[in-house]
């Protein structure tokens, strides 16, 4: 009967084209341990996701075929034009929720990039948690939000914050995130480098300088808290660090040139995004951030400047 055709043809269609989004981030604050037996770093991360948003559409298909359609929104952003399928992170994300769920299928990605590549602000991160969200919808897969966070967590330290956004903690490795709440809106401008910074050399510089902590904290302060809830971001610029500064700026040493065109431009503070090259400057106002973009972009090395604000949680206002 009609019941039965319903049935077969439910089973049959592959799947509903699904589409998910998650953001670039930036870190207020990164403190890094000595390494662990495997090399990975146990970290004190906080995490401020950015209004840069990946949005992924995951098409599912008859048959096995496997391909990714990546956009950028500006050429300033770069390009992935040399990546292959296999080794794009959002198809990696979909293989292994699929597998996870003893699936497999072909399906066709379309990727819409305005986080800018290999500048240390994780859109590779961000395209493979929107492709997870996007997925579970699209196949049906039976995953809780706990298994998309492990399956994330095996695709990179990174990805698990991409999977909340906004503020957050990141304990661990970066992958064990806490999320903080709402805090008032910054806005940041970034200076894109002509040339990337390989993230594993910045950690290796860092291991070889013994500038490693025997362990890091597991809580921000309260002079921390206070400072993120304070509408005047001069408390948070007195507290922002990263750890990786020195390995990145020894790799880098024309970064500093870069920097010091931010604090010369009145920056509330001027920072190195995760393990670089991305540098950030922290704006007082909108006003403000055009004058700091004008004055990194006079900046030797530096091809392009965006303003951003955060923290931002994608898909709320
Ligand atoms: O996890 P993800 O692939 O994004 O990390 C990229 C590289 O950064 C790793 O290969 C490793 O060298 C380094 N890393 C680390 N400790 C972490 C996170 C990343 O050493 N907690």
């Amino acid at each position: 009967g009609i019941d039965d055709f319903v049935r077969l043809a439910r089973a049959a269609r592959p799947g509903r084209v699904a589409r998910a989004s998650a953001g670039g981030k930036i870190n207020l604050l990164l403190d890094v341990a000595r390494p662990d037996e495997r090399g990975y770093h146990p970290l004190r991360s906080l995490f401020c996701g950015l209004d840069l948003i990946e949005t992924v559409t995951v098409t599912p298909r008859l048959g096995e075929r496997v391909d990714v359609t990546t956009r950028c929104a500006s050429k300033q952003i770069g390009d992935l034009a040399g990546l292959s399928t296999n080794d794009h992170l959002a198809v990696r994300a979909v293989r292994a929720a699929l597998a996870r769920c003893g699936r497999q299928a072909g399906f066709h990605l379309d990727v819409d990039k305005h986080v800018p590549v290999a500048g240390g602000m994780a859109g590779g991160s961000a395209d493979a948690a929107a492709a997870l969200r996007a997925a579970r919808e699209a196949f049906d897969l039976d995953l809780s939000d706990d298994d998309l966070h492990e399956i994330a967590r095996d695709l990179g330290a990174d990805v698990a914050f991409g999977l909340v956004g906004g503020l957050a903690l990141g304990l661990g490795y970066g992958d064990v995130v806490t999320p903080l709440g709402p805090a008032p809106t910054r806005t940041f401008v970034l200076a894109i480098n002509e040339r990337g910074l390989s993230t594993p050399e910045v950690f290796a510089a860092f291991d070889a300088s013994g500038a490693g902590r025997a362990a890091c904290e597991d809580a921000l302060s309260p002079r921390w808290m206070q400072a993120l809830a304070d509408p005047d971001p001069s408390a948070l610029g007195e507290l922002v660090s990263n750890d990786l500064t020195d390995a990145a700026l020894s790799l880098r040493p024309d970064l500093r040139e870069i920097m010091r065109a931010g604090d010369d431009a009145g920056a509330v503070c001027t920072f190195v995004s995760g393990s670089g090259p991305t540098i950030v400057a922290l704006a007082r106002d909108d006003e403000h951030a055009a004058a700091l973009a004008r004055a990194l972009a006079a900046a030797p090395g530096v091809a392009a400047t965006v303003i951003a604000t955060g923290p931002v949680v994608p898909g709320e206002d």
